[in-house]
C-alpha cells in the first residue's frame, strides 16, 4: 500500500481548501446570480445559507475525510462497512466530473481573455466581446482543451508538490488585484448604483427559487456535497482543528465573492449593462472597466485573468482529485492513468457544454441546486446519525482539547438544522 501523502500544516490546508473554495464560482458565478436574483436580497439569502446550511456541511464532510483518511467510496466502506453507504461513496465521485466538465469551459474563458489581455484587448471598445468570443465555435473549444489539460497536468505532480505550492503565491495577489479594481470601479460615473444594488434589499425579490439559487451558489462556492472538502480533508493530520479551518475557508470564500460583487455591480451600471444578463456578466463588465483604466488597465487585465486562472485552477484540480484519489485507492490504478482517463472523459462532457449552451446550463443546475445539496444531506445525515456521536466529538474537538464550547451548537447544525433546511428548501422550490 503506498504511503499517503499529508498537507504540510494549517496554514497549507487552509490554503489548499481555500483554493478550492474560491475560484470562478466567486468571480464568475457570484455576481451574475446577484444579478439575476434581485441584488442585495439575494446577497442576504446567500450569506445565510453559507452560516447555516453550507458550514455545518463542509465540517460533516471534513470531519468523515479526516477520521476515513480515504477517498469518498473507501471513506464510506472504512466508517460504515457493508452499508449501502458506499453508494454516496460513488455518486459524490460523479458528480465532480460532471461539474468539471462545465468549469473548465468556463475555465477556458478565462485562458481566452488572459491571452486577450495579453494582446491588448481591452484597450479600446470592448462592448459586446463575451457574445463575439462565445459565438465562435473553435476559440471556446481549444480554450476549454487547455484549461482541462493545465488541470490534468497539476494533478500528475502530485498532492503535496503540485497543489499546495501553487495555492501558497497566488491568493493574495488575486485578493490585492480585486480590492485595486474594486476602488477604481468606484470612480467611475454612475457606479454608486451598482453598490446600492448591492446593499440596499428589496426583500419582495426573495421566493423560493432565489432561495434555492442562493443555498446552491453556497455550496458550489464552498465546494461542497461532491467529496472535495472531505477528500482534501483525508489529507489533513490529526493536529489540524476542522472547526477553524472551516470558518477561515468560508470566510475568505464569502469575502473575494462579496469583493467580486462590488467590483462588478458598480461597472455594470456605469456601462450601462444589463445586471440580468447571465453567465457573460463579468466577462462584458471587466474589460469594460480595463478598457477605462489605459496603460494601467493593460497590466492589471493580465496580472487579474492570470490570477483568476490560477484560482480556477487550485478549484478545478480539487474537483479532478477527488475521483483520482478513488481510482488510485479503490481500484489499483497509478495517479497518470486515472488522471489522463478521468480527464479525457470530463473533457468530452465538456465539449458538449461548450457547444450547447443548453446542456451547459442543465449540468450546471442539476450539479448546484441538487447533486450538491443531495450530497451534503447526506453527508450530514452520516455525520450526525451514522457515525457515534463520541467518534464525531474526538473530530471536531481534537480528542477534547479544542472546540469544546461550540461542539454542542456545531452538532446540533449538522445532526438538525442543515439537513432539514436543505429539505425545506428543495421542497418549496420544487412545489413552487
Ligand atoms: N468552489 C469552486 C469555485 O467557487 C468550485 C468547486 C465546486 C470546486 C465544488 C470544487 C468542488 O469556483
Amino acid at each position: 500500500m503506498q504511503k499517503r501523502e499529508n498537507f504540510g500544516g494549517r496554514l497549507a490546508v487552509i490554503m489548499a481548501m481555500a483554493g478550492s473554495a474560491i475560484g470562478l464560482g466567486n468571480i464568475w458565478r457570484f455576481p451574475y446570480l446577484v444579478g439575476q436574483n434581485g441584488g442585495a436580497a439575494f446577497v442576504l439569502v446567500y450569506i445565510a445559507a453559507c452560516a447555516l446550511l453550507a458550514l455545518p456541511i463542509f465540517m460533516a464532510e471534513a470531519v468523515i475525510g479526516r477520521r476515513s483518511g480515504s477517498n469518498t467510496f473507501g471513506a464510506m466502506q472504512k466508517l460504515a462497512p457493508g452499508t449501502r453507504w458506499k453508494w454516496l461513496g460513488l455518486v459524490t465521485v460523479g458528480a465532480p466530473l460532471l461539474l468539471l466538465s462545465y468549469y473548465s469551459v468556463v475555465g477556458g474563458w478565462a485562458v481566452d481573455y488572459f491571452m486577450k489581455a495579453c494582446s491588448f484587448r481591452f484597450m479600446g471598445d470592448t462592448s459586446g466581446i463575451f457574445g463575439r468570443f462565445i459565438a465562435s465555435t473553435w476559440e471556446p473549444l481549444i480554450t476549454h482543451t487547455v484549461f482541462m489539460a493545465l488541470t490534468a497536468g497539476i494533478i500528475l505532480l502530485g498532492v503535496t508538490k503540485g497543489i499546495e505550492k501553487f495555492t501558497k503565491i497566488t491568493m493574495p495577489m488575486l485578493f490585492v488585484l480585486i480590492v485595486g479594481i474594486v476602488i477604481y470601479g468606484l470612480t467611475l460615473p454612475g457606479a454608486w448604483k451598482g453598490v446600492e444594488y448591492m446593499v440596499k434589499p428589496d426583500f419582495s425579490k426573495i421566493d423560493a427559487r432565489v432561495v434555492a439559487t442562493a443555498m446552491g451558489q453556497a455550496f458550489f462556492s464552498l465546494s461542497l456535497g461532491v467529496g472535495t472538502i472531505l477528500t482534501y480533508a483525508s489529507y489533513m493530520r490529526k493536529e489540524e482543528n476542522i472547526v477553524s479551518s472551516g470558518n477561515y475557508t468560508a470566510l475568505f470564500d464569502l469575502l473575494f465573492a462579496l469583493l467580486a460583487g462590488f467590483a462588478v455591480m458598480p461597472a455594470v451600471f456605469a456601462a450601462g449593462i444589463q445586471p440580468e444578463e447571465g453567465a457573460g456578466l463579468v466577462f462584458d463588465t471587466l474589460p469594460y472597466i480595463f478598457s477605462r483604466m489605459g496603460w494601467a488597465g493593460a497590466v492589471v487585465s493580465i496580472l487579474f485573468f492570470f490570477s483568476i486562472l490560477i484560482a480556477a485552477l487550485t478549484s478545478s484540480i480539487s474537483l479532478l482529485e477527488v475521483g483520482v484519489a478513488y481510482l488510485v485507492e479503490e481500484k489499483g490504478w497509478n495517479r497518470r492513468r486515472s488522471t489522463l482517463v478521468l480527464a479525457l472523459g470530463t473533457w468530452v462532457l465538456g465539449v458538449l457544454c461548450s457547444l450547447s449552451s443548453v446542456i451547459f446550463d442543465l449540468f450546471d443546475q442539476l450539479c448546484s441546486n441538487w447533486l450538491m445539496p443531495f450530497g451534503g444531506i447526506l453527508f450530514t445525515l452520516f455525520v450526525g446519525w451514522k457515525m457515534s456521536k463520541a467518534d464525531v466529538r474526538n473530530e471536531l474537538t481534537n480528542g477534547g482539547t479544542r472546540n469544546r464550547r461550540i461542539f454542542p451548537l456545531v452538532y446540533f447544525l449538522i445532526r438538525y438544522l442543515a439537513p432539514v433546511g436543505i429539505v425545506v428548501v428543495f421542497l418549496s422550490n420544487l412545489l413552487s
